[in-house]
């Protein structure tokens, strides 16, 4: 296949790895292995198609065991050089998610990959071709959700499609989901995509959130006045914030069942009743 765009920084060559667990790509030299990241995009060029991918794990190796039980004397440079060209090498495992097939993919767009690339295949940094390639520009349709890691190219999101699928923003404590699904949401009112109802356990989407560090971020009340309601069951709690719910809702003693508050037993502490 010919490169319709720019290539970028050659990384390495396919040197095993399968479809489940990711290729193997041994990593050049002239790529320093600190520069290397998790979750960084990753194309492979196979014969007839590109493949799109993630970094998923990063390991040291060695061609020879015994280096890692007595290491060489690094202090003698000619031995340093030798031994980092060519005896120890790093390795990037990346998930191919996606190919894209020749001129198809202009038209088509991307596919989910369902094969892995040829050994030595060549690997690239995705340049930001590719990944406008996969994410589509920014225009009426795409809402710029960010920029990849350690890149400054947008990563678009078409809301159209997004808003047709279930989909849940999933991560580690502290990697910024609450910041994303609010990005989110203001993407969809933004381009008025759908209409979300949104359940603030922590009262975070509302008016406004907190930042780590300090400070508050903007919440859809304030970015969105006329189009967002917010309704409350707890009038002090939101007096103590200095914000007036739209709505006050009151749940009233008839609308409560046994199960509900069978439910809330450990919250309430309340003693374990007799089933009779
Ligand atoms: N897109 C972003 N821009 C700027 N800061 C961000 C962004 N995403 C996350 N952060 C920072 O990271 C912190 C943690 O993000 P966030 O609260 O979204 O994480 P979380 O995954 O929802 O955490 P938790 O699991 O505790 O709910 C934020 O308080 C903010 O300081
Ligand atoms: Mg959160």
């Amino acid at each position: 296949m010919t490169d319709s765009h720019p290539q970028g920084k050659h990384l390495g060559i396919v040197v095993g790895g399968s479809l489940s667990q990711g290729v193997e790509v041994r990593l050049d030299p002239s790529a320093p292995v600190e520069e290397m990241a998790l979750g960084q995009h990753v194309v492979i060029q196979g014969q007839s198609r590109r493949f799109f991918g993630v970094i998923t794990d990063i390991t040291l190796e060695s061609s020879d065991d015994t280096l890692k039980a007595s290491p060489p004397d690094l202090s003698n440079p000619l031995i340093a050089r030798v031994v980092s060209s060519t005896a120890v090498y790093a390795t990037l495992h990346v998930l191919p998610m996606l190919t894209l097939e020749g001129a198809l993919a202009l038209v088509e767009g991307p596919k989910p990959a369902k094969t892995v690339p040829p050994h030595f295949s060549p690997a690239y940094l995705a340049s930001e071709e590719d990944v406008q390639m996969v994410f589509g520009a920014e225009d009426q349709r795409h809402f710029w959700l960010g920029t990849p890691l350690d890149m400054e190219t947008r990563v678009c999101l078409n809301l159209e499609e997004f808003v047709q699928r279930s989909n849940g923003v999933f991560g580690k404590s502290g990697t910024g989901k609450t910041f994303l699904t609010r990005l989110l949401l203001v993407g969809i009112l933004q381009k008025s995509a759908a209409v979300n109802l949104v359940f603030d356990m922590q009262s975070e989407y509302g008016w406004q959130g907190y930042r780590e560090g300090g400070g508050w971020v903007k919440g859809l009340k304030q970015l969105f006045p006329s189009q967002v309601a917010v309704f409350s069951l707890d009038e002090e709690h939101c007096r103590k914030r200095g914000i007036s719910p739209d709505y006050l809702v009151r749940v009233g003693y008839n609308q409560i069942e046994p199960e509900d508050v069978a439910m809330l037993r450990e919250t309430l502490n309340l003693s374990e009743g007799r089933a009779s």
